[in-house]
C-alpha cells in the first residue's frame, strides 16, 4: 500500500510495521523501485509512535488494528486525529466481527486465537472513533470481497502446489491449506468481515 500511494499518487509516506523481517523486505523493495526518498519505514509498535501534531494529510491502519487490543482503539483513533491536518482523512482496512452472538463459539474464539486476531465489532469501532472525535464519513462492508479473496487465495495455493513444496515444504503447504480454508468458512459464515471506514479529522475544532 506505502508503495501503491507514492507511484499512483506521488504520496511522500512513512510505513509503520512491527516486525524487523518484514521492515527488511520492505526497505528492500523501496530500493528496487527506486522510491527510498518518497516511502521510509520505520520497525515500530504503532501504540508507541510518537508524530508531531498535524503532520499527516491521511493515516491509513491497513489490516493492523486487528492485531490490537480493543482498549488500544480508542488512544490509536485519538492519536491519528491529533496526527492529522484538519479536513485529514483517516481509513482503516481491516477484520470486524459480526455483532451475533452465535458467532462467539469456543471453535471461533479458538481461531481468532490462533490468528492472533483480536476483532472488534462494527458498533464497538463507531463508538471508538466518534469519542476520538474524527467523524465518519463511509463505511462499507467488504464480506462479498472476503469471501472470494480468501477462494481465491485458496485456489492460487492450490494451483501453485508443486512449486511449494519444492520451494518451501509439504508442511507449510498443509498449513497455508488449512488457514485460508478456515478463512474461507469465516467468511461465508459472516463471523468475520473485511470492512472499509473513511473518516476525518474536521476541518474546524467543536
Ligand atoms: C494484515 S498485515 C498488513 C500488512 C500491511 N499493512 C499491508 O497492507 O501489506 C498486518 C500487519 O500488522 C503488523 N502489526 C501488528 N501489530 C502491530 C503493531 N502493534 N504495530 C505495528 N505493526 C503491527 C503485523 O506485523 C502485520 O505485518
Amino acid at each position: 500500500m506505502a508503495f501503491c500511494l507514492a507511484e499512483n499518487v506521488g504520496a511522500t509516506v512513512t510505513g509503520v510495521e512491527y516486525s524487523g523481517s518484514l521492515v527488511t523486505l520492505a526497505r528492500h523493495r523501496s530500493e528496487m523501485k527506486s522510491l527510498t526518498d518518497k516511502v521510509t519505514f520505520m520497525e515500530k509498535d504503532m501504540r508507541k509512535l510518537d508524530f508531531e501534531p498535524q503532520s499527516f494529510d491521511a493515516i491509513l491502519f491497513w489490516g493492523s488494528l486487528v492485531h490490537v487490543n480493543a482498549e488500544d482503539y480508542l488512544p490509536m483513533f485519538r492519536k491519528a486525529y491529533d496526527w492529522l491536518k484538519p479536513g485529514g482523512r483517516l481509513v482503516m482496512q481491516g477484520l470486524i466481527k459480526s455483532e451475533s452472538d452465535g458467532t462467539v463459539t469456543q471453535e471461533f474464539k479458538d481461531y481468532i486465537t490462533r490468528m492472533c486476531y483480536k476483532p472488534i465489532t462494527y458498533s464497538e469501532c463507531l463508538q471508538f472513533l466518534s469519542s476520538s472525535g474524527l467523524q465518519l464519513l463511509e463505511f462499507k462492508h467488504r464480506r462479498d470481497f472476503y469471501v472470494q479473496d480468501s477462494a481465491d487465495t485458496l485456489d492460487k495455493v492450490k494451483k501453485n502446489w508443486h512449486k511449494i513444496i519444492t520451494n518451501v515444504s509439504k508442511e507449510t503447504l498443509e498449513k497455508t491449506v488449512s488457514i485460508w480454508e478456515e478463512k474461507r468458512r469465516w467468511a461465508e459464515d459472516g463471523a468475520l468481515y473485511i470492512c472499509l471506514l473513511l473518516a476525518q479529522r474536521p476541518l474546524q475544532e467543536e
